[in-house]
């Protein structure tokens, strides 16, 4: 019975999984520059052609001030699309839809690389990292909340069928969901889990923005995006501040995204 469910197909919205096994999002350092590597298409493509029933990217850095690894996937930076593609097409072409797994992970970080404050809900120094994070004003979690979008944006533009947030072991999503990290008394904490689920209720929803018919889908929380849905038709939907920008080059700023409210 097991056996005959891990090979029966299933349904994620508008993504058709042909089997249940699900290679899940690990890093790879694959990352050259902050950019999506001819590695990445071909480590990805290989497990397509090996029978997985959905790819699952390592994580993609929604925010300059998330740069934990060095050679992490900084999803921010428009740059990132035509390598978004090469991976998208390698996996495409075994049939196998992938999901890019978006994070920004908080006080769980580093400033070695970003030269940027760490950014989390309260200054408590992550074990491991050890470093005391800046907490972040309403300002600051508003650009959190919209570069999610962006990166959204950036995701369906480069041919990805889905999207996974990461809400789990290193996220700034736990980073408010915890009491033990998140020491806020505003509306962004306090001893409810409805306050410090704050951020948790507005980024994935801000993501959904690329595009309106992104169901939830996957183990922790994703959207997925139909492929089928005429580019234009998305584009229409952006926020003008992240809309293309013609066929320029020009990468997002790393000094920090516009700031904007999610409706
Ligand atoms: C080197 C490494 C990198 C990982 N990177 C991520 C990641 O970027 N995002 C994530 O959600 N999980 C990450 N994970 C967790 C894996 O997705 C997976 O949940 C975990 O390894 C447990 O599965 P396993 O028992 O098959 O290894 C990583 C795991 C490893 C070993």
């Amino acid at each position: 019975m097991a056996e005959r469910l891990l090979w029966s197909p299933m349904q994620i919205g508008p993504v058709t999984v042909r089997n249940r096994i699900v290679f899940s999002a690990h890093l790879t350092n694959y990352a050259r520059d902050g950019l999506p590597s001819e590695q990445h298409a071909a480590y990805y493509e290989e497990r397509a052609a090996g029978g997985a029933g959905l790819i699952i990217t390592e994580e993609h850095s929604t925010h300059p001030t998330d740069w934990p690894y060095e050679k992490l996937i900084h999803g921010f930076d428009r740059e990132v699309i035509p390598g978004y593609r090469r991976m998208t097409d390698a996996v495409h072409r075994h049939r196998v839809p992938i999901f890019a797994q978006i994070n920004h992970n908080g006080g769980q970080a580093s400033s070695m690389y970003s030269r940027l404050p760490v950014w989390a809900p309260s200054a408590v120094a992550d074990p491991l990292f050890r470093e005391v994070p800046k907490a972040v004003d309403r300002h600051e979690i508003a650009e959190i909340v919209e570069s999610y979008a962006l990166v959204a944006g950036h995701c369906a533009e480069g041919g990805f069928d889905g999207i996974e947030l990461q809400c789990s072991h290193s996220s700034i999503v736990r980073g408010f969901l915890s009491p033990a990290t998140n020491r806020r008394t505003d509306d962004y904490g306090g001893p409810s889990p409805t306050g410090r689920g704050s951020c948790w209720r507005s980024s994935p929803r801000c993501a959904r923005r690329s595009d309106r018919s992104l169901p939830w889908a996957c183990a922790s929380v994703a959207t997925s995006s139909s492929r089928e849905a005429p580019r234009s038709r998305m584009r229409s939907r952006w926020p003008a501040w992240w809309r293309p920008p013609g066929r320029s080059t020009t990468s997002t700023p790393r000094s920090g995204l516009p700031r904007h409210r999610c409706s």
